[in-house]
């Protein structure tokens, strides 16, 4: 293939999102819009990749070099179009091979249209990529004269037989990087919008004499996300695709279409995953782990044979051994749990360490945090934590160790040790009897 280079148009305001947040880092499947649209860059081993943004846009900057360092960040101010976009960006581009133009609000496109894209610019001006969406308004239409693409017409230009026609423009094109320059400075500003349209790049090209073409890619590839319902719609066409992507590599869903995986989400053959559950960016799943219903885990690698839930919480930095148990109401942050350790109820397990084998007891709470910094709680093998106990960190409770129900534990624990910290049980016999005839008696005299 010829040398690559990837254009991600993301400088648009984005307004119709009528959100503070930058369009492109709106959420899906636990990425951004525009961390899927570079993820599938990534995947073509560009040469370079350069991301054109608007003035101030520094937190997409941030998000762009953090799967691509060497991302060159160009800045479009004011922001007059599609085509002026590229114009801005024409310098850190390629002199020769081919110019992929992606938008940053186009995030389901997959590897294999790109590729299909490329191989239909090869000895060619430019390949569009079209799509017939469902629901089509605010796309351009492809006018093609038989296999050659002739022209892209913005919808408010186009006439009732070409819109009928139904090819839409995803905005997705692969140019000849050496025919760019000539053709950029051939397009036009639009008085109406005040803005050069990339799309008028096509009829130039036909114009003079050098060909295009478009392929037709399947709908979901190219939907644009221009509002909230827009990116709501596109949710749920990639939960469906993770979902039987899961599926088919051997992941028994009860419920699949209540369960939300993010884009990252990687479960091995046999995991069950029960109705109601929700996964956040970063969670591995070993082989016949089950995740009961109503849990959410994000950012933690449960280990083969474990059991989540139902109910669970999972937070960023929780590892679970291979065959533990995190029961109803537990909620682990930092956590490592050993293989076989139990924590089956109620509980906060936070910036701790549970050695293979330990048993919490319900209401456990690791005190992790004074008000100014987090501290560390390690439990040894086959530790014995009693109900509703809480440790103070940083503390040690040993191996083998037993701390006994309600204490309160802050001082460390050696290996094999009872500890027990709560106050002195009193019992007076009879004494329940005496309270009861008391208040008897003055019931009958009020
Ligand atoms: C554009 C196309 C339309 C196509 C649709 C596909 C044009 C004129 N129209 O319309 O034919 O069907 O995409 O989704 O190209 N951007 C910049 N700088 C700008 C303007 C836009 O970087 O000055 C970026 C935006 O951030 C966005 C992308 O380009 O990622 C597309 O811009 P948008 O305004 O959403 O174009 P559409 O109206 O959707
Ligand atoms: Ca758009």
């Amino acid at each position: 293939m010829a040398e690559l280079s990837v254009l991600v148009l993301a400088a648009g305001k984005g307004t119709r999102m009528k959100s503070a947040l930058p369009k492109v880092l709106h959420p899906l499947a636990g990425r951004t819009l525009i961390g899927h649209v570079l993820a599938t860059a990534g995947t073509l081993s560009p040469a370079r990749v350069v991301v054109v943004l608007a003035d101030g846009m520094n937190d997409v900057a941030r998000e762009v070099h953090r799967p691509i360092p060497r991302a060159r960040i160009v800045i479009q101010e004011p922001q007059l179009g599609t085509g002026h976009a590229v114009m801005v960006a024409r310098e850190a581009l390629g002199p020769t091979g081919a110019v992929l133009v992606l938008y940053g609000d186009t995030p389901l496109t997959s590897r294999e249209t790109l590729l299909r894209l490329l191989a239909a610019q090869e000895g060619r001006a430019a390949a569009v990529l079209g799509f017939r969406p469902p629901e089509s308004s605010g796309y351009g239409r492809l006018r093609m004269d038989g296999e050659r693409l002739v022209a892209i017409v913005e919808e408010r230009h186009a006439d009732e037989r070409l819109k009928r026609e139904g090819l839409c423009n995803a905005g997705i094109m692969a140019l000849a990087a050496d025919k760019l320059g000539t053709l950029l400075d051939a397009l036009p500003l639009r008085e109406e919008k005040g803005e050069y349209y990339l799309t008028d790049l096509i009829e130039h090209a036909v114009a003079r004499g050098w060909p295009c073409a478009a392929i037709e890619g399947p709908w979901e590839d190219g939907i644009g996300i221009n509002s909230q319902e827009q990116r709501a719609r596109a949710e749920a066409i990639l939960q469906n695709r993770l979902r039987r992507r899961a599926m088919e590599s051997g992941v028994i869903m009860i419920a699949p279409e209540s369960v939300f995986l993010a884009a990252d989400t990687w479960l091995a053959p046999d995991v069950l995953i029960e109705p109601n559950v929700v996964f956040g960016p970063g969670v591995r799943v070993g082989r016949g782990a089950r995740i009961l219903a109503f849990s959410h885990l994000e950012g933690a690698v449960i280990g083969e044979g474990a059991r989540i839930g139902p109910f669970a919480r999972l937070r960023p930095g929780t590892t679970v051994g291979a065959g533990a148990h995190i029961g109803n109401f537990v909620e682990a942050k930092n956590a490592a749990l050993g293989d076989g350790a139990k924590a089956n109820h109620l509980s906060y397990l936070g910036d701790s360490e549970i050695g293979a084998g330990a048993n919490i007891g319900a209401g456990t709470i690791t005190c992790n945090y004074d008000g100014f910094e987090k501290h560390r709680t390690t439990i040894g093998e086959y530790a014995f934590i009693g109900s509703n106990a809480a440790l103070v960190a940083p503390v040690t409770v040993g191996a083998g160790a037993i701390v006994g129900a309600g204490s309160v534990i802050g001082d460390d624990v050696p290996d094999d040790a009872v500890a027990v910290a709560r106050s002195e049980q009193q019992t007076r016999p009879g004494a329940a009897k005496r309270y009861r005839d008391r208040r008897a008696k003055r019931r009958e005299t009020d």
